[in-house]
C-alpha cells in the first residue's frame, strides 16, 4: 500500500513538473504571438508607423462606412476598417483594445451603378489608408504621430511605408473628438464589437 502510494506521488511530481513546463512554454508563445506592441512589420524601433504587409487574411474586418455623394444617389467613398488578429475578442471582453492592436482603414474611390438590387456603389480604386496602433503606455514620448493612447498615420495609397501625416493633432485628433468617450475610435460602426 505504502509502495503504491509512493508510486503516485512520484507520477504526480512528474507531471506536476511535465504540466509546469508544458504552462511555461504556452506563456511564452502566448507572449510572443499575442504581443503585437513588438510587431516590427508595423512600428519600427523609432516609432515610425507603416501599413502592415497583407493584412487583409489575418486581420479581421470590422465593418464598412459609406459616404454619401454629394449630389445624386450612391456614395462616393467606401471606409473598410479591419483589425489586428485577437483585437475584436479581447475588446468584446474588455471594451478596450489591447496594446499592440493595429486598425487599419481603407478609403475607396466607388463606383455607383443599376444593379438587379437597385443604384449600388462598389469599392473601386484605393486611394490611402489610416492606421492606428493602440499604445496605452505612451511608449513614444515627444512623438507627434503618437498620443492619447494611439499612433497616428495617412498613406497614400502609392507609398504604404511612409506617412504623409506629420502631428496627428493637426492630422487626426479634432475629427476623432466625437469618439474620444470610446477612446477615440467610432466604435459603433462596427457590429463585431458590439456583442
Ligand atoms: C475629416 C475628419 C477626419 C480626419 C481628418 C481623420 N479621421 Fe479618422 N475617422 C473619421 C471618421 C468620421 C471615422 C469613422 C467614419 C468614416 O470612416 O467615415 C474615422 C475612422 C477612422 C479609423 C477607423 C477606426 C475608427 O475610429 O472608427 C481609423 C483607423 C482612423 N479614422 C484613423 C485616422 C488617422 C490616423 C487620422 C489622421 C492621420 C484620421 N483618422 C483623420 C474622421 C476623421
Amino acid at each position: 500500500m505504502k509502495k503504491s502510494r509512493l508510486g503516485v506521488g512520484a507520477n504526480s511530481a512528474l507531471l506536476l513538473a511535465s504540466v509546469m513546463t508544458l504552462a511555461a512554454g504556452c506563456a511564452q508563445e502566448s507572449a510572443t504571438s499575442t504581443g503585437p506592441a513588438a510587431d516590427t512589420s508595423v512600428v519600427d524601433g523609432e516609432g515610425n508607423i507603416r501599413v502592415p504587409t497583407d493584412y487583409r487574411m489575418p486581420y479581421q474586418t470590422l465593418g464598412t462606412w459609406a459616404i454619401a455623394a454629394d449630389t445624386g444617389k450612391g456614395s462616393k467613398e467606401m471606409h473598410i476598417v479591419y483589425a489586428s488578429p485577437g483585437a475584436a475578442a479581447a475588446y468584446q471582453k474588455t471594451r478596450q483594445f489591447p496594446d499592440g492592436t493595429v486598425l487599419v482603414k481603407e478609403v475607396y474611390e466607388t463606383q455607383t451603378a443599376d444593379m438587379t438590387t437597385g443604384t449600388v456603389s462598389h469599392a473601386q480604386k484605393l486611394k490611402g489608408w489610416f492606421v492606428m496602433v493602440k499604445d496605452s503606455k505612451n511608449s513614444h514620448p515627444g512623438k507627434p504621430l503618437w498620443g492619447d493612447g494611439w499612433g497616428w498615420s495617412w498613406f497614400d495609397a502609392s507609398n504604404p511605408t511612409h506617412t504623409t501625416s506629420t502631428d496627428y493633432k493637426n492630422d487626426c485628433q479634432s475629427c476623432h473628438t466625437p469618439a474620444q468617450a470610446t477612446d477615440w475610435i467610432y466604435v459603433n460602426g462596427y457590429p463585431v464589437l458590439q456583442k
